[in-house]
């Protein structure tokens, strides 16, 4: 069996895709210093696939912890690096903090894996960030769409660490990269074993919408009606979070079995939701009623940004297509799973 290296394992996108690796037949070693997560995650994890993942407790910054992990486990043939620090606004105010811990351990992974591992295939966890907010006529997005500058450090680190690893890939002859772009990863695992752990009042959409829902926020914002949208509210590209877990597997495998020095994809399901639309389908699918109320525009927010996911869908053999209504099932079964 081939063993693959999860930073950042516990996280939310990582838990799940320890899960798929899994379940496809491959070797799992997750690393975490639950900066963002909890050991209880493993636990999750073990439910759902009957078996603890090999884990470390390692900081990927911490170059000499981290080189424990490829002495202990030397037969390591690609990594997935999730490892990383995620909040926009956090990051404007912390650019240092961001800098520091984003691409230290990107740094770091990529000087492990083209000196110890058995092999050097990173795949990257990106984001759609590094697209800015697109022209009218260059949506939906393709991987050819030009990047915009970032509008945070978060979104930069993003940026700079593709730089990083292509500088890589042209200088190491054994390292191949895959970045993957995430449109907006959304639900859980249909299990609630594992889903998403917000710290303290959630940024992003459907982790607020599930806590008003349960009763533990009063109300939920709807930032901006005025947008130049059908309903003026922002429309975003919602990707179910296990659908995005088994794109990972699928990027993993092309890696593995072609050797592609260096490959980008875009991942999303190809059609935008508005924020209404959202609400009313999170209504719908699970009857349960949302207090919201208009508020003013976020600062910094897109006004709409969705994939073009053709080069996934063909290249990889995959595609996002969990209908939404299931999906928001999902994400509010695990808000209950939580009380
Ligand atoms: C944000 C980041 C993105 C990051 C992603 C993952 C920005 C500009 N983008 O994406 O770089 O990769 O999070 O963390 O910050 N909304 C509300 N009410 C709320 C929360 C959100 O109306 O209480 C709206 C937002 O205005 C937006 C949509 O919901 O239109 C989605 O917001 P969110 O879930 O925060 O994701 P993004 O802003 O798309």
């Amino acid at each position: 069996m081939k063993r693959v290296l999860l930073t950042g394992a516990t996280g939310y996108i990582g838990s799940h895709v320890a899960v798929e690796l899994t379940m496809a037949g491959y070797d799992v070693i997750g690393v975490d210093n639950f900066s963002n997560s909890t050991p209880k995650v493993l636990g999750g994890i073990e439910k759902i696939i009957g078996k603890r993942i090999d884990f470390m407790e390692v900081d990927c910054t911490d170059y000499a912890a981290f080189e424990k992990v490829f002495e202990k486990y030397p037969d390591i043939e690609a990594a997935i690096h999730f490892a990383a620090y995620k909040a926009v606004g956090e990051s404007v105010a912390k650019p240092v903090m961001y800098y520091r811990n984003n691409l230290d351990s990107l740094v770091n992974l990529i000087e492990l894996m083209t000196l110890k591992g058995k092999g050097a295939n990173i795949v990257f966890s990106s984001s759609a960030t590094v697209y800015g907010q697109p022209a009218d006529d260059e949506l939906p997005i393709r991987e050819s769409t030009p990047l915009q500058p970032a509008t945070s450090p978060y979104g930069r680190t993003k940026q700079i660490a593709e730089e990083i690893l292509q500088d890589c890939v042209k200088a190491y002859p054994n390292l191949n990269a895959t970045a993957l772009r995430y449109f907006n990863p959304i639900g859980a695992h249909p299990t609630a074993h594992i889903g998403e752990l917000p710290n303290g009042v959630p940024n992003n959409l459907v982790p607020f919408i599930t806590q008003t829902a349960a009763g533990i926020r009063e109300c939920l914002s709807v930032f901006g009606n005025d947008y130049n949208t059908p309903d003026g509210s922002c429309i975003r590209d919602y990707i179910y979070v296990v659908d995005l877990a088994k794109a990972h597997v699928k990027a993993v495998e092309k890696m593995l079995r072609e050797g592609i020095r260096w490959n980008v994809f875009n991942l999303g399901t190809g059609k935008g939701l508005s924020v209404l639309e959202l609400v009313n389908a999170f209504i719908k699918a699970t009857g349960v009623q949302l207090n919201y109320k208009i508020a003013g525009r976020r600062q910094g927010d897109v006004e709409q940004c969705w994939a073009d996911p053709a080069k996934a869908n063909r290249e990889l053999g995959w595609s996002a297509d969990t209908p939404i209504e299931e999906v928001l099932l999902s994400a509010w079964r695990w808000q209950e799973s939580l009380k």
